[in-house]
């Protein structure tokens, strides 16, 4: 009998939640597939990054006590548990999620860890609400190929209002197979124009499906 998530019945092949991650447990995989049928454009994933993928996008948290770090997107929390590792005692964490049921399951998930329900593009509002400073460090899990060109221009100013505040760094990943699609391209003319500094990582092949990191810094 297949799990049940949400009153609703997934039968996804193990070798495909497999895949995604040796750590990655399968009934997250696949509460995160149905999280993906029930709104794709959001959600923009079949499956959580892998540890490998997750690695990749965290990089090195070069930070002092008194910064923060703020994640875009967490979904079910791979590079949130990068980040928990490897966070500098006295660096501030701030997790950003629009779907409701994630952020439920976040909060379970990493209970000494800060997460709000609600949208990146309102970062500004969301961090004078919690007196938080603007981040030195954005990880971002959005899906910008799927997202539309107004959430691109409202995400992609409130990224600069932060970072030129704190002369930090934007990381973000975008899927191999998506990574020529005229959304994916989009956003990052957009990063680029914004952004002095740019470096593309990967692809990490160790995921489903293969992705490209994406740093920023240098904001204009
Ligand atoms: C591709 S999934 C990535 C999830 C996770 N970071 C990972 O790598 O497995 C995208 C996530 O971004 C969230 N999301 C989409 N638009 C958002 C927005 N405007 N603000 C915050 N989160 C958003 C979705 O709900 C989803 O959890």
């Amino acid at each position: 009998m297949p799990p049940r998530v949400d009153g609703h019945i997934f039968d996804v092949p193990p070798y495909i939640a497999a895949a995604a991650g040796s750590n990655q447990p399968l009934r997250e995989s696949i509460g995160f597939f149905g999280r993906f049928l029930r709104n794709p454009t959001q959600i923009g994933a079949v499956l959580p990054s892998s540890r490998y993928l997750s690695r990749a996008l965290v990089g090195r948290l070069d930070l002092a006590p008194g910064q923060a770090v703020v994640e875009f997107g967490p979904g079910t929390g791979p590079a949130t548990a990068v980040l928990h590792e490897l966070l500098p005692k006295g660096v501030h964490y701030l997790g950003i999620e629009l779907d409701e049921g994630f952020h439920g399951l976040l909060t379970r998930r990493f209970p000494t860890l800060q997460f709000v329900n609600g949208s990146a593009a309102d970062l500004r509002a969301i961090l004078a609400d919690r007196g938080l400073p603007a981040p030195s460090r954005i990880v971002s899990g959005l899906p910008f190929a799927s997202l539309p060109p107004k959430a691109h221009d409202d995400i992609v100013s409130a990224v600069v209002w932060a970072l030129r505040q704190t002369g930090g760094e934007f990381r973000t990943f975008q899927y191999v197979h998506a990574y020529g699609m005229r959304t994916a391209r989009r956003f990052r003319a957009m990063m680029q124009e914004r952004f002095a500094g740019f470096e593309r990582i990967g692809p990490t092949i160790r995921n489903v499906p293969p992705a490209f990191v994406l740093r920023y810094w240098d904001a204009k």
